[in-house]
């Protein structure tokens, strides 16, 4: 985590390396320690404005994969053959959009971020309004086996909500990404092996 008026190195990193936002480096860790994502895979993006999640997503995939990605703010990346962009509100976007759209995942990612106000309720609150729908759009598209990762500002609402997901997935765990800012209350939830 960079001093105030020290430049965050996350940050210098990701245009170092060709990627829009910092967030990239959460994925990474989640995928070096849960090796979800693999060549070949459908994955699903949602919230995936500016775009390192795509691209990250695209490169690993390669040719023979497909992600999509949804936002209500189009990716400021080009967009390569294997990524399909969606212009979307994820909270009012019909069931059936969603699933003509995104056929089958392997993967349903979320780092859907609400708009923050600072008071640690309301913005936990938004958040969780963000992942029900989240996990509502994985239990539509998931195949049996499938993956999450949702990104959650913790809150007193996080509990009953992981519950929700034991229901459906056979593991659950939660990850706090070193590359996260100290002071964010973020941590991502990762549902693995989708009951079907
Ligand atoms: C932290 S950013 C995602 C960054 C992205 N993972 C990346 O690496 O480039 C969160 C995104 O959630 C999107 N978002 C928030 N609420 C949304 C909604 N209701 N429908 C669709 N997108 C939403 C925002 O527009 C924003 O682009």
């Amino acid at each position: 985590m960079a001093r105030p008026g020290q430049k965050d190195p996350y940050g210098v990193r990701a245009k170092e390396e060709g990627y829009p936002a910092r967030s990239v480096y959460k994925l990474k860790e989640i995928q070096d320690k849960y090796k979800l994502i693999r060549a070949g895979q459908r994955i699903v993006d949602l919230g995936c404005h500016p775009g390192s999640w795509l691209r990250f997503c695209s490169q690993s995939v390669g040719t023979g994969g497909l992600v999509l990605g949804l936002d209500v703010k189009e990716p400021t990346i080009p967009l390569s053959p294997n990524i399909l962009f969606l212009q979307a509100d994820l909270l009012t976007v019909p069931d059936e959009t969603i699933k003509t759209w995104a056929g089958r995942a392997d993967v349903v990612l979320s780092d859907l971020s609400p708009k923050t106000s600072g008071i640690k309720w309301l913005d936990h609150q938004r958040s969780l309004d963000l992942n029900l729908r989240a996990l509502e759009i994985g239990f539509l598209v998931l195949i049996k086996g499938g993956s999450v990762v949702l990104k959650i500002f913790d809150g007193q609402g996080t509990k009953n909500f992981i519950k929700k997901m034991k229901d459906y997935f056979e593991q659950v765990q939660i990850h706090k990404p070193k590359s996260s800012r100290s002071e964010s209350s973020e941590i991502y939830l990762i549902g693995q092996r989708f009951k079907g």
